[in-house]
């Protein structure tokens, strides 16, 4: 289906700005990696790096350029001879390749960094210019630091450059500076002294995020006739990074009423190119980063689960399918309801009657006072304790952990099964595994530990832990939970609580009356 409005490029720059996020390096496969899940992306450009900085960034745009098939391959340059060069060999292999140069013009950076003048600096950029285009179908201009340029000046520049051959000019507002307003009536005037831009003349901008205001910024150029935007996967660049591709991508989608332009990435691959690259890079996504942060689709407020639960698009302005990801996330909280808890409790899927579903309800919110997040193990505990009376067939009767720095731990335990106590000891890579040796070698049921989580569930010195572990055996998992003081005390509880269930009938789900709530 052709889509209405403007068509704005996104032009990601994750490998290039973007790996300049302090302590962001990447290596020339990792960043290949990237580069492929940008054209699942559908992205329309990739700035895949600054090749004459070092042989390694030369080999990474190389390894780009001559596997990826869709997208324009950019590489950055600085308007020298031996960069452009560099850029020359990256680019060699790339179906479609593009030039980007830049060179500061701001009064700040004219007189402190490049020492020149406004007549130095504008020869230079145009002698570089035509030369390249020799070499270089698409080349883009970028007079570094725009937004603190002098307005008189930045229009003489852009207007050189167009003239000497530029077919894109990118406004970069290189230190997040400007603020939207101010931004969009730079490029309304840009665009108004020079029509070509555009439309033949590809007007692009760059915005950093060192006022928060990135993604503001960006729209707000594309509102004023900008057609192409920078941008980086999760934000990530420079200092306080660049504009986040998702929010750009998603505010021009979700407001194409307001916007009437359109982008052709496909969203659906924004949330696996956002984990892609917090995994590859190290940097963690804020929780509440918009779009791509772990909250960013979960309720937590009772009004709002009960309001999405009714109606999705009561508080939630963007489907998280659109994104990629699964559904709604109504994070089970202290502010939760009993609608939600009911919603939760059926997708585990129990079937309780009302007076199971006010005693569970009640459980839930004991423990939703003292942790703040009730997650659906603590849903399937709280419910199988209620309903099914798991008796204690193993019980811990004794329990000693010997940790030494240099020695493996020990442990010694005592359990006893019907009137019996066994005792065993083992070691192990760690206190718990000692203890679940031990354990094992008296109970031998055979599971495998299919997951451990520990964390507090009150604060302070004394805080509680509680530990969640899930055993498997063939055709059946049980979850246990423990909690104590001393966490490996809370392991062990919660261990033989997941194997008393795996003693007990299996519990069916299901089998009570359906509650009317
Ligand atoms: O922020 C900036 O000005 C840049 C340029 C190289 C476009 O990254
Ligand atoms: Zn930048």
């Amino acid at each position: 289906m052709k889509k209405k409005g403007r068509k704005i490029y996104i032009f990601d720059t994750t490998l290039r700005d973007g790996e300049q996020s302090p302590g962001a390096s990447l290596t020339p496969e990792e960043k290949l990696k990237i580069a492929k899940q940008l054209e699942r992306l559908n992205v329309d450009v990739i700035e895949a790096g600054f090749p004459a900085s070092s042989p390694g960034e030369l080999h990474a745009v190389q390894l780009i350029a001559e596997t990826l098939l869709k997208p324009v391959i950019c590489a950055l340059s600085r308007m020298l001879p031996q960069d452009i060069d560099a850029c020359r060999r990256a680019l060699e292999k790339a179906r479609r390749k593009r030039l980007h140069v830049f060179l500061a013009t701001s009064q700040i950076h004219r007189q402190y960094k490049l020492r020149k003048g406004k007549k130095e600096i504008l020869k230079m950029a145009v002698e570089c210019i035509r030369a390249a285009r020799k070499d270089f179908d698409e080349l883009e201009f970028s007079p570094e630091d725009a937004s603190r340029t002098e307005p008189k000046f930045l229009q003489d520049v852009v207007r050189a450059a167009i003239d000497a051959g530029a077919t894109s000019v990118n406004i970069p507002d290189t230190v997040g500076y400007t603020v939207p307003a101010e931004f969009g009536d730079l490029i309304a005037t840009l665009v108004r002294k020079n029509p070509e831009l555009g439309k033949k003349v590809v007007l692009s901008v760059h915005c950093h995020n060192d006022l928060g205001l990135a993604t503001a910024n960006s729209l707000a150029a594309v509102l004023a006739g900008a057609n192409q935007v920078e941008c980086t996967i999760n934000g990530i660049g420079e200092r306080a990074g660049n504009a986040s591709l998702e929010e750009i991508v998603m505010a021009i989608e979700i407001r194409k009423d307001f916007t009437n332009c359109y982008t052709d990435i496909k969203t659906r691959e924004i949330s696996k190119s956002s984990r892609l690259v917090s995994h590859l890079t190290g940097m963690v996504v804020q929780p509440n980063k918009a779009i791509v942060g772990r909250n960013a689709f979960w309720h937590e407020s009772g009004i709002h689960q009960d309001g999405v639960l009714k109606k999705r698009q009561t508080y939630e302005i963007i489907d998280p399918k659109k994104i990629g990801l699964a559904g709604n996330h109504l994070m089970l909280g202290k502010l939760s309801g009993r609608h939600a808890f009911h919603e939760r409790v059926k997708k585990l899927g129990f079937r309780l009657n009302d007076a199971e579903l006010t005693a569970a309800f009640r459980a839930f919110k004991q423990l939703a006072d003292k942790k703040k997040y009730v997650f659906d193990e603590d849903i399937e505990a709280i419910v199988e304790d209620l309903i099914v009376n798991i008796p204690e067939t193993w019980k811990l009767d004794y329990l000693r952990v010997v940790t030494e720095s240099g020695c493996p731990p020990q442990a010694e335990v005592k359990l006893q099964y019907k009137d019996r106590v066994q005792s065993s000891q083992s070691a192990g890579d760690g206190p718990v595994d000692a203890c679940y040796r031990a354990i094992e070698m008296i109970a031998k049921s055979g599971a495998s530990l299919a997951h451990y989580g520990l964390q507090s569930v009150t604060s302070g010195k004394d805080a509680q832990g509680e530990v969640v572990v899930k055993l498997q055996v063939p055709g059946r998992e049980v979850t246990g939970r423990g909690t104590s003081t001393d966490i490996i005390e809370a392991s062990v509880k919660a261990y033989l609580f997941a194997l008393n269930k795996l003693s007990a009938e299996p519990f069916s789900r299901g089998t009570s009356e359906p509650s009317p709530v």
